[in-house]
């Protein structure tokens, strides 16, 4: 017998590197997906996912949950991605959210929200070292949410018609890396970063209530803030800020990087009319325009 599970990808909105530091964050979902399948073998345990990052997250799941649930682990998985893992759509906690449906299914194991989070969570903390978890939450209840790290808070927003333009950099960041590289450097001016993460903090707070009344020149405008925030925290490139800016010369509301920084994907919120202007001059500022349905 053969299960699937799928889970898809998620964008940060509002919030990023703050979240480390127990302030909240916004996070939205991406139209691809990722899948596994699995079987039951009597050979050996065997992954095939061409993505061989993932390869790690699958492994780790089903150690973790062939212990919790007491289950034997000779399995067949694969795994199919709707999109490349360079893009930063977090295709490490949509593949380990996707495994565990695979797994919860295959072994008849009805899992609560809740403890697929706890368990997913762990995965990326065995395996990263780092992280809030707000990816793996996203994979798993789908569309907008406010989130405070570990998911202390998973809080869905209902949010109407986002229309963003994203642009990606060119350049795939390395989360990891940036996210240790900042902890390194709060260490000798703790006070500094403070101030900065609860300016970020704060404007999560309004974000929340502009997007969901649907005032998008408010939302636009906290973006431009948290962007500026980002690159106070030394998180943004020379190519997003190029990428950003020109959106907003072309009518965007706001835009900002969107993740750890250092490279993936930049956001703009726009209006139907200006979205041409906005996806061309992103794309004459060297970016590649990338077309997903959003809050999905
Ligand atoms: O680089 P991404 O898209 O995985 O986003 C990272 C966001 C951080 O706040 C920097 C890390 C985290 O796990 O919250």
């Amino acid at each position: 017998m053969k299960v699937k599970g799928s889970a898809p990808g998620k964008l940060m909105l509002f919030g990023e590197h703050a979240v480390i530091y127990n302030y909240p964050c916004i996070v939205t979902t991406v139209s691809p997906r990722i899948y596994v399948e699995a079987e039951i073998t009597p050979g050996q345990f065997n992954i095939d996912a061409p993505q061989v990052k993932n390869v790690r997250f699958v492994e780790e799941t089903v150690k973790l949950f062939s212990k919790k649930y007491n289950v034997d682990n000779k399995l067949l998985i694969k795994t199919y991605s709707d999109f490349s893992s360079q893009y930063g759509f977090g295709s490490s906690s949509a593949v380990t959210v996707a495994t565990i449906y695979a797994l919860s299914k295959i072994y008849k194991i009805k899992l609560s929200k809740r403890e697929i989070f706890d368990l997913g969570y762990k995965v990326i903390l065995n395996i990263q070292g780092v992280g809030s978890g707000f990816d793996i939450a996203a994979a798993i209840f789908g569309g907008t949410l406010y989130f405070v790290i570990g998911g202390k808070v998973i809080e869905p927003l209902s949010v109407k018609e986002l229309s963003l333009v994203i642009g990606y950099s060119g350049v795939k960041a390395d989360t990891t890396k940036i996210v240790k590289n900042l902890e390194f450097r709060i260490h000798n001016s703790e006070l500094e970063y403070r101030k900065i993460f609860e300016k970020i903090g704060r404007i999560v707070e309004e974000a929340k209530i502009s997007l969901v009344n649907g005032d998008w020149e408010k939302s636009g405008e906290l973006m431009n803030q948290n962007h500026q925030l980002l690159q106070e925290l030394g998180v943004s490139t020379e190519k997003l800020n190029r990428m950003c800016l020109t959106a907003i010369e072309s009518g965007a509301y706001g835009a900002k990087l969107s993740g750890a920084g250092g490279g993936d994907c930049m956001i703009a919120l726009v209006s139907k009319d200006k979205k041409e202007d906005v996806e061309s001059s992103i794309v004459d500022a060297g970016g590649e325009i990338i077309n997903v349905k959003i809050n999905v």
